[in-house]
């Protein structure tokens, strides 16, 4: 059942190539230049003169949620908030017929994420589910969907999920900016020639897990750990610090690079190991300085780099390759090396990693 595979969780994380594909499979059609949803198609009105886009999620989806808001800003210029569903549905929050609201989760049973669902349904917004779970109860309470087609995860730290996730609301986001003609044709093609190359490449990504597990063995004793990236990569960030904490319980903290002067600087010393998502686009240069902060007060710097990449080489103690690509689809790739990280740390740490303590796959208590 595990593939001969020690854990679901690995196998989960080997699964991703092929968990995107099927996720892009029949929607994207690059020859035609179009991409089909039918759940978007069908309410295509309501998210083109949608005001904004409201995301509630809890956890890991959430996560993806933030990746989102990235990407629907940057491509189809909508404001997008992104809001724990728990948080938002207890705030009074505002919502009006304008607003598209849409829920990611995995398990689909998510009793916050439902609930958060539930109550922009009697405000009167449109109410889009981004699932994996066919038929859960997210799925049939949502006016409309999308499934991520990750097929079942067990493993309780979600992996395939997230990708997959971040693969449908970056299709949803390329449909819509098109539909809005924010960008050429020959923009539009290069989007979905790079998201079919994604497989292949999550795959390349995959062949650093040696490596990883080297990488693994320096740190499974830490006390602690930070995770730094900036723009679309922040929210990987989050992710790799998430992953972590709830697998082999050291503790762990994601934030975006250039906060760390604003506190979290005051905590690196020569144990701190630091993980720094440092791609060769956006703000790789701001990220370089902050590696340089890092290892003035001799933090330990895990950096994860664009293949070739010469700069951050010399500064880390240990840099992993991912293959370069649009920083827009880069969480796709970045995240890959995180979720071998924890894995590998909470093996040696002898965690029970399919089923941590304290966790449940699905939280169905508020
Ligand atoms: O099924 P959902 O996507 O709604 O679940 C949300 C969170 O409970 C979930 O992502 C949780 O944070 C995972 N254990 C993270 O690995």
């Amino acid at each position: 059942e595990k593939g001969g595979y020690d854990h679901f969780m690995l196998k989960e994380i080997y699964e991703q190539p092929r968990a995107i594909k099927d996720t892009f499979r029949g929607r994207l059609r690059t020859e035609q230049g179009i991409i089909k949803m039918a759940g978007v198609d069908q309410n295509i009105e309501k998210f083109l003169n949608a005001d904004r886009i409201i995301i509630v999620a809890c956890g890991t989806s959430w996560h993806a949620g933030l990746v989102a808001e990235y990407i629907f800003e940057d491509l189809v210029r909508i404001p997008v908030e992104v809001e724990y569903a728990s948080e938002f549905r207890y705030r009074n929050p505002v919502i009006t017929e304008k607003d598209v609201v849409i829920a990611i989760s995995q398990s689909g049973e998510t009793a916050d994420t439902l609930a958060a669902i539930k109550l922009a349904k009697e405000k009167g917004a449109f109410v889009f589910g981004v699932c994996n779970v066919v038929g859960s109860s997210i799925a049939r309470e949502t006016d409309a969907g999308a499934y991520t087609h990750a097929g079942p995860e067990i493993g309780v730290a979600s992996t395939k999920a997230f990708t997959t996730q971040i693969t449908v609301l970056t299709l949803l986001a390329l449909k819509l900016a098109k539909h809005k003609g924010m960008f050429s044709e020959d923009k539009f093609h290069e989007f979905l020639t790079e998201m079919e190359n994604m497989p292949a490449k999550v795959e390349r990504a995959l062949q650093s897990n040696a490596l990883v597990e080297i990488i693994a063995d320096v740190y499974k004793d830490s006390e602690n750990c930070l995770y730094l990236g900036r723009g679309f990569n922040f929210p990987v960030a989050l992710e790799g610090a998430l992953k972590l904490k709830e697998i082999s319980y050291i503790h762990a903290e994601g934030y975006p690079a250039a906060e760390m002067k604003h506190g979290p600087i005051a905590l690196i010393d020569e144990h701190m190991p630091v993980v720094v998502i440092a791609i060769n686009k956006g703000h790789y240069e701001k990220v370089v300085s902050n590696i340089q902060e890092i290892k003035s007060r001799k933090g330990k710097i895990i950096a994860v780099v664009t293949e070739g990449d010469e700069q951050v080489k010399e500064l880390a103690d240990h840099v992993i390759e991912v293959p370069e690509t649009m920083e827009s689809l880069s969480p796709l790739l970045t995240t890959i090396p995180l979720q071998l990280l924890s894995y590998h740390i909470a093996v040696m740490r002898g965690c029970n990693v399919d089923q941590p303590r304290n966790l449940a796959k699905s939280v169905t208590v508020e």
